[in-house]
């Protein structure tokens, strides 16, 4: 038996942002990052809760890859001021932070109930509808994913305003991990038929607004667009999960710092071949596997039709290719600059470990052995 179900109301469009006046809380912790703050982008938050004279207080301390110490000054904070309402405002960690904080914080004190609206400002992560937060050990150098029900935010303000001003190499690296996770998704072994839809729709959305997004962050059709598509890409592997790439990316992000969306967006034409086995595929193979019938699927919706499955395949991972170049998204590690080939290869093995233990990994299409991981990781320098 399968089951499909979204808790978090939606709101989004022009003026979603009025929801915050309409909320029916009386005590709102805003958690966000020192940017947001700074910024003044907070005024569009602030303002009307104001406007419905509800009491708020702000908790600015989110940093990137939320270590745990920042996660228990903020459960601290949220335990003091005791809220009905948490509104997170910011990208992934933001809300990844907002949900951990609430789920630790009503354990450890279960003195009522509290909402969660998530409000993201990257169009990226997809936090805002999911049951999962990643939090990190810096010391460990290890992430750990959460996973309950009890995370899921039950409302989500989606309004492209917050994301006018994103800088374009992060609209790259989170559009890049919008398409990989509708893309994981499409060919997840936990896919079904309606996180098929919610992927297909995302990847549809991908191929026509994000080179535009990125290319004029002031296209707020582009921007709105690119802010639903991964809100329904988040929807997607909230159902379906995600799988090898995903599980490889997060290793690079907690040994060398590499943007999540980054990481997912260069071990991506390395995961298609891999998924496809189109570089090992044989004309004597009767049967393609099974993720090649899906990738030429998505490769047809893009545009990208050949006059074959296997072709189909290449010309995915060719167009994936050519958005990274377009991008300017590294397509190697070694271009990167930054990191030394034998710091790279010395962290390979623990790497391939960590990767193969990764939850996202296990709803990978083809079976994966560490031999292979490795090899995909040095195929990445
Ligand atoms: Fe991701």
């Amino acid at each position: 038996m399968k089951s499909f179900g979204i808790h978090t109301q939606i709101y989004f469009g022009e003026g979603a942002l009025e929801r915050l006046e309409q909320i029916p809380y009386k005590r709102v912790l805003i958690i966000t990052d020192p940017f947001v703050v700074t910024s003044g982008m907070i005024e569009l938050i602030t303002h009307p809760l104001e406007n419905a004279r509800i009491e708020y207080e702000i908790f600015k301390d989110v940093v990137p890859d939320p270590p745990v110490e920042k996660i228990a000054t903020g459960v601290k904070a949220m335990l003091e001021y005791k809220p009905d309402c948490i509104v997170a405002v910011g990208g992934g960690s933001a809300i990844d932070s907002s949900k951990s904080i609430r789920d630790f914080a009503l354990k450890a004190d279960p003195y009522g109930t509290c909402a969660l609206i998530a409000i993201p400002t990257t169009s990226g992560t997809g936090s805002e509808v999911t049951s999962f937060a990643v939090i990190s050990d810096p010391q460990a150098k290890m992430k750990y994913p959460l996973v309950s029900p009890d995370l899921t935010p039950d409302e989500a303000i989606l309004d492209a305003e917050l994301v006018r001003s994103v800088p374009p190499a992060i609209t790259a690296d989170t559009g890049m991990d919008v398409f990989t996770h509708a893309l994981e998704a499409y060919v997840s072994l936990n896919n079904n038929e309606f996180s098929a839809a919610l992927a297909e729709k995302a990847i549809e959305i991908i191929g026509v607004f994000l080179l535009r997004a990125y290319l004029d962050g002031n296209d707020m059709h582009a921007r709105q667009k690119m802010h639903a598509a991964s809100c329904l890409a988040g929807l997607a592997f909230n159902s379906a999960s995600l799988g090898l790439n995903h599980g490889m990316a997060h290793q690079l992000g907690s040994n060398f710092h590499i943007p999540h969306g980054r990481a997912n967006a260069m071990l991506l034409p390395h995961i298609i071949e891999f998924n496809s086995n189109i570089n090992k595929h044989s004309r004597s193979q009767k049967e393609y596997l099974p993720a090649v019938k899906k990738y030429s699927t998505v490769a047809n919706n893009l545009g990208l039709s050949s006059y074959n499955k296997i072709m189909s395949v290449r010309s995915l991972v060719n167009w994936t290719q050519f958005m990274l170049k377009e991008m300017d998204i590294p397509l190697s590690i070694s271009q990167m600059g930054n990191i030394t080939e034998e710091e790279y290869m010395a962290a390979i093995p623990a790497m391939a470990d960590a990767a193969l233990a990764d939850a996202c990994t296990a709803t990978n299409p083809r079976p994966v052995t560490r031999a292979d991981v490795m090899q995909i990781y040095r195929d990445l320098w």
